[in-house]
């Protein structure tokens, strides 16, 4: 494991993961349209590995789009002849915003699934087979369940969800077709947030945030008057909805761990939760926010939003188990650690 091509790497979580990959010592490129995020971020990744970093991998960046299958043909044949052939991906390019995806599910489809096909059509050509896929909770049936595990009814509700499940259906029979080839995981991540404890990289969207952190760190900064919190009569604790969210960093770790299973492990495609395994309040986490940031964020109670739920926490044993990683950061730093970076980039 020393060439890894990272998908989407200029993104929100895709950043975190290249800079810990780099820490590791591997060599990575990024491949990245910039859709939903800036070149500036490249920089910033080097930034930190240089000042903080023990090991040093090198860091490539390749702007473009995988719908174009030339495109990504081109950098994998570069780096092949450059001697450094990538033998892992991590796919996370791809449209994320569920509301978007109601109103354009066109773009999503095409987006999410033409770029997936390329870039396994590719792999596939290069003799590349090792793969990490970015999934998501989302996948699950909302209406069933608190704690998900692995195995839980899936139903996506909207269509950003339904690109998630067909990608791993199609990774699924992809796997089925050559069983002796492919080594897949599909990581269903809960609630990413959080940042780099520097403060030099975090989620800083073009598209319009709906999830709770990129809104709140605006009300903290200043740039939203207050923050709306969809429902007060959810069947929880304090009235409000419940999420497992986990820090960036951890889930960049998540994807190292993955990778070393998968250098181990025989062929094979598995999906895996990829989540703390507890349950935060909005009303927990404004409480947290304001003490931790010496803050005080103006809020108001709105309507409920259609399709949430009350309570979405992962079942990740199979994840502790199988990948031997634990979450190291709490509520605490991910409350520390965004609000740091926020005063900087917002
Ligand atoms: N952030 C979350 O809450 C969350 C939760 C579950 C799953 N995911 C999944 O994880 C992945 C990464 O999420 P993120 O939060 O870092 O999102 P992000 O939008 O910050 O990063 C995605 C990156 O992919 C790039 N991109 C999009 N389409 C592309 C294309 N066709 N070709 C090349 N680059 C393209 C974007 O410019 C962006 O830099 C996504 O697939 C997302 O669906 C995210």
């Amino acid at each position: 494991m020393n060439n890894i091509l990272v998908t989407g790497g200029a993104g929100f979580i895709g950043s975190h993961t290249c800079l810990q990959l780099m820490n590791e010592g591997l060599n990575v490129c990024i491949i990245d349209s910039l859709i939903n995020s800036s070149e500036k971020i490249i920089n910033q990744i080097k930034l930190i590995n240089e000042k903080e970093g023990i090991k040093k991998g090198k860091l490539f960046f390749r702007h473009g789009d995988l719908r174009n299958n030339d495109f990504i043909n081109n950098v994998f044949l570069e780096f092949k002849r450059k001697k450094l052939p990538f033998d892992s991906v991590i796919h996370f390019a791809g449209l994320k915003a569920v509301e978007e995806s109601i109103f354009n599910p066109l773009g999503y489809w095409e987006v999410n699934i033409i770029s997936t096909i390329n870039l396994l059509i590719t792999m596939d050509k290069f003799d590349c087979n090792k793969l990490v896929f970015s999934s998501s909770a989302t996948i699950y049936d909302p209406s069933k369940k608190i704690k998900y595990d692995e195995e839980s009814p899936k139903r996506p509700i909207n269509p950003y969800g339904n690109t998630k499940l067909t990608i791993e259906i199609f990774l699924q029979d992809l796997f089925l077709s050559s069983q002796n080839k492919w080594k897949i995981i599909n990581l269903r991540y809960f609630n990413p947030v959080g940042a780099h404890p520097s403060g030099l990289i975090g989620e800083n969207p073009k598209c319009t945030p709906t999830n709770l952190f990129p809104i709140l760190l605006k009300v903290a900064n200043g740039k939203k008057k207050e923050l709306s919190i969809y429902g007060n009569d959810w069947p929880t604790k304090d009235g409000t909805c419940i999420r497992d969210y986990i820090h960036v960093m951890d889930l960049a770790d998540a994807h190292i761990a993955a990778l070393e299973f998968l250098n181990k492990a025989s062929p094979q495609a598995k999906a895996i939760n990829i989540g703390t395994g507890k349950g935060t309040s909005v009303l927990e986490i404004i409480k947290r926010f304001n003490k931790i940031n010496s803050v005080n964020l103006p809020f108001k109670f709105v309507n409920r939003r259609k399709g949430d739920s009350a309570i979405v926490i992962a079942d990740n044993k199979l994840a502790l188990e199988l990948l031997n990683w634990v979450p190291k950061r709490n509520i605490d730093d991910i409350c520390l650690d965004s609000f740091k970076w926020s005063k900087y980039s917002l």
